[in-house]
């Protein structure tokens, strides 16, 4: 769980439906699933695999290489301590950058593409350069933290909202 907690049901190549956390606790920007969200996913059945969004384990690293290191225990780094609350089994963890990546390309309407995703920061991705056939995502070039035109991006407009 992060910024904007959310869920989507996948059946193949086909979304039936997808909701962000905030919709159903009415608290923008939600960091956590609710009852809400999770009781509206099961209607679509029982889940056959259930895969999270990011490698918890290796952000841990980068964490810890920054700095940014904390023995607590917190949902965002146990994810799979959030959703035993659900009776959620998480089956697999899959990179930051390839989430978005396959987001992007799989509700596009194209076959082939090169896919670039930029955000502040992934585990340790910043920038990733992906392409895509029919149906998987290959990661092709990455860019890795500290150097992160994101956080640079971030550091900027909280500048400017100082100066409002
Ligand atoms: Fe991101």
């Amino acid at each position: 769980m992060n910024h904007d907690a959310a869920m989507a049901v996948v059946d193949g190549m086909d979304i039936l439906w997808a909701a962000h956390a905030e919709r159903y606790s009415k608290v923008k920007n939600d960091f956590y699933l609710n009852w809400g969200i999770v009781n509206e996913a099961m209607t679509y059945g029982p889940f056959d695999k259930v895969v999270y969004y990011e490698k918890p384990l290796l952000k841990k690293t980068r964490q810890f290489y920054a700095g940014q290191y904390s023995n607590a225990l917190n949902y965002t780094e146990m994810p799979q301590c959030h959703l035993d609350h659900f009776g959620i089994k998480i089956d697999e963890y899959i990179k930051h950058h390839d989430s978005h990546a396959a987001a992007g390309y799989f509700t596009s309407p194209f076959r082939e593409a090169t896919i670039l995703t930029v955000d502040a920061i992934g585990e340790w991705d910043t920038v990733s350069i992906s392409t895509a056939d029919k149906i998987w995502v290959k990661r092709k070039e990455t860019i890795k933290y500290p150097h992160s035109l994101g956080i640079l991006y971030s550091a900027f407009t909280q500048r400017c909202m100082l100066c409002t």
